[in-house]
């Protein structure tokens, strides 16, 4: 591969890198902001994926619509298997190298070890990173916080995918006093529990889940609640509790393999279903982060269908806010990784980390949401 590639002449690049006049019927030049979030040096910022997988794919697909950006390399595993995005044969690398000449590293590999490894690596030389592994930000969120702090971690799509999550939490809600939050954050498992709900044993609701793509060939991550379990430490720092634990949440996780037909159908007969639900509330004066089945009622804003995603925030003035919609899937989740890779060109900062715990308060509203 060459780490240079372009579909550009040379000249084009520079007299829009500067910040120059377009042509007739070109893209617009880009504003030189790059150079003033301390990267690029005024040329369009060079940016590469680690992973070329479901998301790395959709986001190089995303890319090749969005000219203020130069990728200039997609690293993989196995360079030699075939990529259906556009211009992989030039991009496609097993070279760790090629990340050595980029602005911006997008990693959309996954996984808390080499992926992470070099997330963390890009991030030491005092650069950008965008990254959709939850996995990573919560299990070594320790390594990953100096450089949060400084704004350079930008992590839309860790959490919903595209659908805003992660902003609003450590935005404008941030001017609310928190009192709790509950989401379902896993469509997997959401896909599963709704097909159990047409008369499916637990088994059969996975095969069905599998074969329709919503479930990995190994489904441990997501019906164990460890996926879920990741986003909610990912959420629950920005919003609740800085240094809420990962280990500490993992032992408050359980996961859908014991739901029942006969659970889902006596909460069915009571006019309730069933859903993974992750929280944050208060408990005995402290914040408590959760991972479990619950019993939803027949309308609430958490009950959604398929793998869509739903998070409910009570604050204290802003009262309840919810934002539902796709949570997984390589176009939606590349839209997140976009807006983040924008976001950056802009030079607008990543997610700020909390300065320390919120209050806990010592009532909070009712949601209906019943234990099981
Ligand atoms: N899929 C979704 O809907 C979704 C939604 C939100 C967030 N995410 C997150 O996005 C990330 C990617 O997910 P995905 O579904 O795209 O996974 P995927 O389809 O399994 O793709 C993973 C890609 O990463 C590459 N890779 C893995 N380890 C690597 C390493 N150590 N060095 C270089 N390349 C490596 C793989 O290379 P090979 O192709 O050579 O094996 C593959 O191209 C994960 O963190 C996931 O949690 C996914």
């Amino acid at each position: 591969m060459n780490s240079r590639a372009t579909s550009e002449p040379e000249a084009y690049q520079t007299e829009r890198g500067r910040g120059g006049p377009s042509a007739p019927g070109e893209p617009p030049a880009p504003v030189d902001v790059v150079a003033s979030a301390g990267i690029g040096h005024g040329r369009r910022p060079r940016v590469a994926l680690v992973g070329g997988g479901t998301v790395g794919g959709a986001v190089v697909s995303l890319l090749a619509g969005r000219p203020e950006f130069e990728l200039i390399g997609v690293l993989v595993r196995d360079a030699a298997r075939r990529r259906a995005f556009p211009r992989a044969d030039e991009l496609v690398t097993a070279d760790v190298g090629v990340l050595a000449d980029a602005d911006v590293v997008v990693e959309v590999a996954g996984g808390t070890g080499q992926a992470a490894d070099l997330a963390l690596r890009h991030l030491a030389r005092g650069l950008p990173l965008v990254t959709a592994n939850k996995a990573a930000l919560a299990e070594r969120w320790h390594e990953f916080v100096p450089h949060a702090r400084e704004g350079r971690v930008h992590f839309e799509a860790a959490v919903m995918a595209g659908t805003p999550c992660v902003g609003v939490l450590a935005g404008c809600l941030r001017g609310s006093r928190p009192l709790a939050l509950h989401a379902v954050l896993n469509g997997t498992c959401n896909v599963i529990l709704a097909a159990m709900e047409e008369g499916g044993t637990y088994d059969s609701a996975l095969e069905e889940a599998q074969r329709l793509g919503y479930a990995e060939a190994d489904p441990t991550l997501d019906v164990g609640g460890l996926d879920a379990a990741h986003k909610l430490t990912v959420l629950g720092r920005l919003a609740f509790d800085p240094d809420l634990g990962w280990q500490e949440v993992r032992s408050k996780t359980r996961g859908i393999s014991g739901v029942t037909p006969e659970v889902v159908e006596r909460e069915l007969a009571r006019g309730r279903h069933v859903r993974l639900v992750a929280s944050v509330a208060p408990e005995a004066g402290r914040w408590l982060a959760t991972v479990r089945p619950v019993s939803l009622p027949h309308v609430h804003p958490l009950l959604t269908t398929g793998a869509t995603n739903a998070l409910l925030f009570s604050g204290d003035p802003s009262g309840p806010v919810a934002v539902r919609g796709p949570g997984a899937g390589g176009g939606a989740t590349a839209s997140g990784v976009v807006a983040d890779l924008l976001a950056v060109l802009e030079g607008v900062k990543g997610p700020l980390p909390l300065r320390a715990a919120a209050t806990v308060p010592t009532t909070f509203p009712d949601e209906d949401i019943e234990e099981l």
